[in-house]
């Protein structure tokens, strides 16, 4: 998983009305004690300040910060880890505000890249390592290797969050004489895994979570990731990238018109009808070489879309979105988190030596598929299945939980941020209920926590800190996307807007209007089930569903070679 998550710099000072204050350190850095952590021992305590230190954030721009840096060390019991905690404070400009910043892929938290936009936005932050160091939890295994203590995984399942929000909450009030007014936390990825666990398990560690593009459902969604390889490797067919990209612009085309806009990004994933077999006989570029497509390969990548099924049919969990990129996934060998958890976690628990995970992985058919993914969910889903959809404790608390996913996502698949709002739903009898407190956007044609065609939320935590501050529940999250050079899409401005919809709610463009700008879509309320049964159902319908239908059936070739589909599509488009 690429280390990236969302980076936010909010203008916050004016948010809360006669709290523009910013107090002053209230004792020296250096003074910080060992804070309480309950349940931990800590080991040690390390603060010192930090004068105009050079650092790379995680958008890649270089920064010059200043700060109070307190590490502190913890241990649990007798289980000899060694947990870091480092916890950045602004010498001055405090805003009052604590944040706990997440990880990505197999790291619990990313430091210095993470911590000094947080910083310049006047946050104390604070990263923790977990305990699995900058390895990370896939640089260890599970017996009979024995790199990794249950105490490593419990950490990095769910409590190592939680020990650094109480830790640098005691820090915090220890170098300002004062305690953090509003705690935040804030990961995309394993970093919205984190948030997500945090609010089912330590409902009062944070006033407000922002969980993007969440590892939920861990054991199941990165099994799940292994699909493609599974169907690949059955028939005996790895369709290279070229091909896969093909397939992909031919599901761009015949989709992305059902927002009501041929613009090249897919709102409607879920109403996307795609026969993969209309593709074959085409001819792709491949290397400056013309490759007809196959009916092996369309049958390969409609099964990728349609992800995990038993042989029996059952479907064991979701696959890529229509729009996706399926060549992350798609590889000629079992790779990325997928590879390593199955074969370092999963099977090593069950005492299957390194050398033999390999070859079960390497033969992983459709048949031995669900015995893995089964296995997967009963070993590891109490310690980091983060799918628990009681929330009633974080709701009573106070909380406020704001998600989003973007539809592109081509690592983790973002039906199983959708089916867990859906559970949570179920439980608490109403999605109004849940709208209270819990709010998930869709961004449409978003990759894995950024990147891709479409406009990324510009800045959801400062979207966060007005509801939980200032009661002001978002309806729609800003999103912004600088144009791609030669874009047909971006007329005036340079930029794709939007105003992203709360789920289950759809973009919708309105008919008329610069289709690059956010004022000319609104959201239509109805589920994409909803959308989906209705477009099949009747096409006379004065809403969404008449203008998705009317683009359809308007959408003459020559539309096609205007849109927007993206460079790195369009130069592999259909030839
Ligand atoms: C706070 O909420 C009020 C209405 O509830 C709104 O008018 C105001 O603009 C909000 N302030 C901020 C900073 O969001
Ligand atoms: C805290 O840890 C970080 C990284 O591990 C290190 O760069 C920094 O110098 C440490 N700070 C102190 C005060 O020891
Ligand atoms: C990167 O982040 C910093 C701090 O949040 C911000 O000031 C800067 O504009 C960002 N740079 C880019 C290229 O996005
Ligand atoms: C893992 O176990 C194998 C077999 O027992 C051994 O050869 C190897 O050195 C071990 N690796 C580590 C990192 O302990
Ligand atoms: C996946 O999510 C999309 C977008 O919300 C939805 O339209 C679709 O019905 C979902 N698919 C499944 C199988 O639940
Ligand atoms: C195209 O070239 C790349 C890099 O040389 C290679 O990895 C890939 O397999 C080639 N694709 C096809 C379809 O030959």
């Amino acid at each position: 998983m690429k280390a990236i998550g969302t980076i936010v710099v909010a203008v916050l000072g004016a948010v809360v009305a006669g709290q523009t204050e910013h107090p002053p350190p209230a004792i020296q850095c250096e003074a910080i004690k060992a804070p309480t952590v309950p349940g931990a021992t800590v080991v040690s305590v390390k603060a010192a300040e930090m004068r105009n230190m050079r650092v790379r954030m995680m958008n890649g721009t270089m920064a010059t910060v200043s700060y109070c840096d307190a590490n502190i060390t913890l241990t649990h019991g007798t289980a000899g880890d060694r947990v870091l905690v480092e916890v950045w404070m602004p010498l001055s400009g405090w805003n009052m505000r604590f944040q706990g910043t997440g990880g990505s892929g197999f790291l619990a938290g990313l430091f210095a890249p993470a911590l000094a936009p947080q910083l310049m936005a006047g946050f104390a932050a604070a990263s923790t390592d977990a305990g699995v160091g900058s390895a990370g939890l896939g640089g260890m295994a599970v017996a009979p290797n024995s790199t990794l203590s249950a105490q490593l995984l419990t950490n990095f399942g769910y409590l190592s969050i939680h020990d650094m929000a109480v830790a640098a909450k005691d820090v915090i009030n220890q170098f300002y004489g004062m305690a953090a007014m509003k705690s935040y936390f804030n990961g995309c990825s394993t970093g919205g895994r984190q948030g997500m666990m945090e609010a089912q398990m330590y409902p009062q560690d944070f006033d407000g979570i922002l969980a993007g593009a969440p590892a939920m459902n861990w054991p199941k969604f990165v099994v799940a990731e292994l699909w493609p390889y599974t169907v690949m490797n059955a028939a005996g067919t790895f369709p290279p990238a070229c091909v896969l990209n093909a397939f992909t612009a031919a599901v761009v085309a015949a989709c992305d018109g059902l927002d009501g806009a041929a613009d090249g990004i897919v709102s409607l994933p879920g109403a996307c009808r795609f026969d993969a077999s209309t593709v074959v006989g085409k001819s792709v570029a491949c290397n400056g070489s013309s490759v007809a497509v196959t009916a092996q390969q369309a049958q390969v990548f409609q099964q990728i879309l349609q992800g995990p099924r038993s042989p029996s049919g059952e479907q064991l969990w979701y696959g890529l979105l229509p729009g996706a990129s399926a060549t992350t996934l798609a590889t000629r060998t079992p790779s990325g988190l997928g590879a390593t958890w199955v074969s370092k976690f999963v099977l090593a628990q069950q005492g299957i030596s390194a050398q033999s995970a390999q070859s079960t992985l390497q033969s992983i058919d459709p048949q031995s598929f669900p015995t893995l993914l089964d296995a997967s969910q009963t070993q590891f889903d109490a310690v980091i299945g983060t799918d628990d959809p009681d929330l009633a404790s974080f709701n009573a608390a106070g909380g406020k939980l704001l998600s989003w996913h973007g539809l592109a996502d081509q690592l983790i698949f973002p039906n199983g941020t959708f089916d867990y709002r859906q559970r949570v739903e179920d439980l608490m009898g109403s999605g109004d209920a849940v709208d209270q407190f819990y709010r998930v956007f869709a961004a449409p044609g978003v990759q894995h926590c950024a990147g891709g065609v479409g406009p990324e939320p510009t800045d959801p935590l400062d979207v966060l800190v007005r509801w939980v501050e200032n009661g002001s529940a978002p309806d729609t999250l800003p999103a912004m996307k600088m144009a791609q050079a030669g874009s047909t899409t971006t007329k005036a401005s340079g930029v794709i807007t939007r105003n992203l919809c709360r789920y289950p709610s759809v973009l919708q463009y309105k008919g008329v209007g610069d289709a690059s700008l956010a004022e000319s879509w609104g959201c239509a309320e109805a589920s994409p089930q909803q959308v989906l049964t209705e477009l099949t159902a009747s096409e006379e319908d004065t809403s969404i569903l008449a203008t998705a239908s009317a683009a359809r059936k308007v959408r003459p070739a020559s539309v096609a070679a205007a849109l927007a589909i993206p460079a790195a599509l369009a130069a592999l488009a259909l030839l």
